[in-house]
C-alpha cells in the first residue's frame, strides 16, 4: 500500500465524537434542559460570580438553559451542528438569545475574558489525546479573567476499562422506538484511552428506518494526574469533590468535580 494511502484517513471514515442528528435526538430525549443533578451545584457554585460564563461543549443546552433561567449570563460553543440547533430550538421556545458558536476545544477564541468556563458531565474526556487536552486547559486558562473559576467534571480512571455494553430505549413523541446499543471495542491502558462504537437505531412498526454510529473516543485521568495538570497549566486552588458533593471524592464516586482558579495577576505555568 502507498504511504500515503496507509496514512491518510478514507474519504467516508467517520469521525470519533461527532453527536449526530439521532444521537442528538436521543441525547435531548434522555436529557432535557434541566434535566441531571449538577444544575443545583452549578448554580450554587457560579451565582456569587461577576462577569459572563462560558459553557464549553455546551450541546443541547441541558445546563446553559437552567443557568440562563437562574439569571446567570451564559455563552457556548460546541462543535456539532445538530446539538446546536437543537439548543437554539430550545432557547428560542424560551425567549433566551446567548450566544452560541459552532467551534472545537482545540480551536474556540473569544476576544473576551470569562469569570468561568465550565464543562459539565465528563465531556473533557472527549479530548482524547493528553497533548491536545493539556492544550485546551492552556486555551481555558487564557480565557480566564485572573481569579477566573475553571470547573471541570471527569468520569473516574475506573470507566477506562468497563466492558458492560449500554443497551437503552427511549419512546420518541411519534411513537418511534429509540434505541442505542454501545460497545467497548478498544481499552488502550496506556494511553488511558478507549473507543466505544455507539449504534443508535430509530424502529417504526417493529422495522429499523434508520440507523447512525457515533464513534466515541475518550481519555480517561487519574485523580491527581488532572490536579496535576491544572496545576501545570498555572491554575492555583485546585480541588476536587465527588458526585457534587463537599468534601473529598469517595471510592464509590461516579463523577469528580474539579474547581481551579485562574491567579490574579500571575503568569500561566509552563506546561
Ligand atoms: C455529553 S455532551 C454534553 C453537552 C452539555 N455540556 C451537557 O452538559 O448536557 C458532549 C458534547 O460535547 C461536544 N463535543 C464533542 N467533542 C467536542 C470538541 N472537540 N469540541 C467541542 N465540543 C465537542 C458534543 O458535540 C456534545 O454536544
Amino acid at each position: 500500500m502507498p504511504i500515503q494511502d496507509a496514512i491518510s484517513p478514507a474519504p467516508n471514515t467517520s469521525l470519533p465524537n461527532r453527536y449526530g442528528a439521532l444521537c442528538t435526538e436521543v441525547y435531548d430525549l434522555d436529557k432535557p434542559p434541566g434535566a441531571l443533578h449538577d444544575v443545583g451545584y452549578y448554580i450554587d457554585r457560579l451565582a456569587g460570580l461577576d462577569g459572563p460564563i462560558l459553557e464549553a461543549a455546551c450541546g443541547t443546552g441541558r445546563l446553559l438553559i437552567p443557568l440562563m433561567e437562574a439569571g446567570l449570563e451564559v455563552e457556548g460553543f460546541d462543535a456539532s451542528d445538530d446539538m446546536l440547533q437543537v439548543c437554539r430550538r430550545h432557547c428560542e421556545a424560551r425567549g433566551l438569545t446567548p450566544s452560541l458558536r459552532r467551534a472545537r476545544f482545540q480551536d474556540f477564541a473569544y476576544d473576551q475574558a470569562f469569570a468561568a468556563v465550565v464543562v459539565p458531565v465528563g465531556t473533557f474526556t472527549l479530548i482524547d489525546d493528553f497533548a491536545e487536552a493539556l492544550a485546551v486547559l492552556r486555551r481555558f486558562f487564557d480565557h480566564l479573567r485572573p481569579g477566573g473559576r475553571l470547573m471541570i467534571d471527569l468520569m473516574p480512571l475506573a470507566y477506562l476499562a468497563n466492558e458492560t455494553p449500554d443497551i437503552r430505549t427511549w419512546t420518541a413523541d411519534n411513537g418511534d422506538l429509540l434505541r442505542i446499543e454501545g460497545r467497548p471495542v478498544e481499552i488502550d491502558f496506556g494511553r488511558q484511552r478507549r473507543v466505544t462504537h455507539d449504534r443508535y437505531e430509530r424502529w417504526r412498526n417493529g422495522r429499523l428506518v434508520e440507523s447512525e454510529l457515533e464513534i466515541m473516543a475518550f481519555r480517561l485521568w487519574g485523580q491527581k494526574e488532572f490536579e496535576l495538570a491544572l496545576s501545570a497549566v498555572g491554575f492555583d486552588q485546585v480541588s476536587v469533590r465527588g458526585d457534587y458533593q463537599a468534601g473529598p471524592p469517595r471510592r464509590s464516586s461516579r463523577i469528580l468535580n474539579y474547581e481551579a482558579r485562574r491567579p490574579a495577576g500571575e503568569q500561566r505555568g509552563a506546561a
